[in-house]
């Protein structure tokens, strides 16, 4: 945990301790001492500032999951997981991404608008050993993104295996909005995952066919890399930057005593003004900023229901998608509270404006259908997975640009899901979600967003404003895992 530069680095304790450690933080006294679970551990926070580089290093550790014993993982700057890095919009941070694997691997800057060079898809590849140095320009609204492994053939097994990690984008207006904004304390990043454990106590990747094509998931629920974890917060409004970084299941969030929470902001931005809701279903790879009033003092639970979207063919046998408890919220009138009422008014946006669309496309994604399915299955040489996933047909190929969009125009795509729900992501753009099964989206989804949970058909508005030369495309896929990784995804250009 020596490897982020301390400059680069403010650990937040509430009290202001610039303190070296790096690895998960309890922030000031507030975690401990708690009733049920562990403490809700606090990943490090890293403040990147213009101009100041910012080290990140894909690497191999042990971790404890507060079931069984602990364990191999991976994680990237720490055992499991990573840290969150906050970065603030118009700064251009110079990263460094140490990939200390023995594998070859890539670290992508999921929702980040930015060129392809340097976005961490299949593209960017870094050997084992290697390093790579992006320079991310930020340039977007707040928003709370991720980054995470996408090499080719193998992003289900790297990110299964820990690495993770939550960036978040200021552009400044959050404390003018009275949002909460204090990290740790009254803004939280909660990471959801699911897993599968062994007898001996180790993660469990399978790779047979069935759970190919369910996607990985688990029996084990967890927050920040824990089991059932306590978090301690003030009597007042706490913001959640929840970020669902399970590699298959869809999470439905309510709280255990039925109150109300508010989504303020969906993948790439804050809403117009709080939705008020008692349940919020979350597909893979998606975020939702909430603000929930504990004011009452009264202990609480977040609950997730069983996967609806759990299996098409192989997936109703799979099953393993568990109802549970995530996490508990224990108030405590000792903590500061900052916010102590809901904002009505976030930030303002225009309705997506459909004829702006020079071009419309449609994208069905389909098992691979046709001769040579029931004999042999086609297999990737690079990742020794069947291909039997595809989009419009075609299982994905590193060689072949599937769509060109020009740059600085608007396109309607229309995803459809022949077999199962598929949550659908594009890289280097935001959209508009403009139908979802024929209907205008929920308030919740009618933001800018990167993820689109797609059941039967979904129409996206969507803003090419990054360049990506035909030799180095962005992505276009499922977000389920192993559904990218079988072939499931496509390339797209933007000139
Ligand atoms: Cu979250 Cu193509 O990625
Ligand atoms: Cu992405
Ligand atoms: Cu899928």
């Amino acid at each position: 945990m020596d490897l982020i530069s301390r400059r680069s680095l403010l650990v937040l304790a509430g009290a202001g301790a610039a303190g070296a450690a790096i690895n998960w933080l309890l922030p000031g006294s507030a975690q401990s001492a708690l009733g049920a679970g562990p403490a809700l551990p606090i990943p490090a926070l890293i403040e990147a500032r213009d101009g100041q580089p910012v080290t990140l290093a894909l690497q191999t550790g042990r971790h404890s999951f507060g079931v069984g014993p602990e364990v191999a993982t991976t994680g990237i700057s720490s055992g499991y997981l990573g840290p969150v890095v906050r970065v603030r919009s118009g700064d251009t941070i110079p990263f460094r991404v140490e990939n200390r694997l023995a594998e070859e691997s890539t670290l992508h800057w999921h929702g980040m608008l930015i060129p392809s060079s340097v976005d961490g898809g299949p593209h960017n590849s870094i050997r084992a050993g290697g390093v790579w140095q992006p320079a991310l320009a930020v340039r977007q609204p707040a928003a709370t993104l991720w980054f995470h492994p996408h090499p080719h053939g193998r992003t289900g097994r790297q990110v299964y295996s820990g690495m993770a990690g939550m960036m978040i984008v200021t552009d400044g207006a959050d404390r003018d909005l009275g949002l909460p904004n204090t990290y740790g304390v009254d803004d939280l990043p909660l990471v959801l995952q699911d897993k599968r454990f062994a007898r001996d106590g180790q993660l469990v990747y399978a790779a047979d066919m069935m759970t190919l094509m369910d996607g990985m998931r688990g029996d084990t629920l967890l927050v920040n890399g824990v089991a059932g974890p306590t978090a301690r917060v003030p009597a007042g409004f706490v913001r959640l930057r929840v970020l669902n970084a399970a590699n298959a299941r869809n999470f439905d969030l309510r709280f255990s005593d039925g109150r109300p929470f508010y989504v303020i902001g969906g993948d790439a931005g804050l809403l117009p003004a709080p939705v008020e809701l008692t349940g919020l279903v979350m597909a893979p790879a998606e975020r939702y900023e909430i603000l929930v009033d504990f004011t009452n003092r009264k202990p609480v639970d977040l609950l997730t229901g069983a996967d609806q979207h759990s299996g098409g063919m192989m997936g109703m046998m799979g099953g393993g998608s568990a109802a549970g408890p995530l996490l508990r919220f224990q108030p405590d009138a000792a903590l500061p509270v900052a916010v102590a009422r809901l904002p009505r008014v976030l930030v303002a946006s225009a309705a997506p404006d459909a004829k702006s669309a020079v071009t419309r496309r449609k994208f069905t994604l389909d098992p691979v259908m046709g001769p040579g399915m029931m004999g042999g299955r086609p297999v990737s040489s690079e990742s020794g997975l069947p291909q039997v996933l595809s989009i419009n047909g075609r299982p994905f190929g590193m060689d072949r640009v599937d769509a060109t969009a020009k740059l600085g125009t608007s396109e309607i795509w229309e995803i459809v899901a022949s077999d199962m729900a598929h949550p659908f992501h594009m890289h280097g753009v935001s959209f508009r979600i403009l139908t979802k099964d024929g209907a205008a989206p929920p308030a919740q989804e009618a933001g800018w967003k990167d993820v689109v949970l797609v059941q039967k058909r979904a129409e996206l508005l969507v803003n090419f404003t990054q360049p990506a030369a035909s030799h180095q495309p962005f992505m276009f896929h499922c977000h389920i895992l192993e559904h990218e990784d079988q072939g499931m995804m496509g390339q797209f250009a933007v000139v």
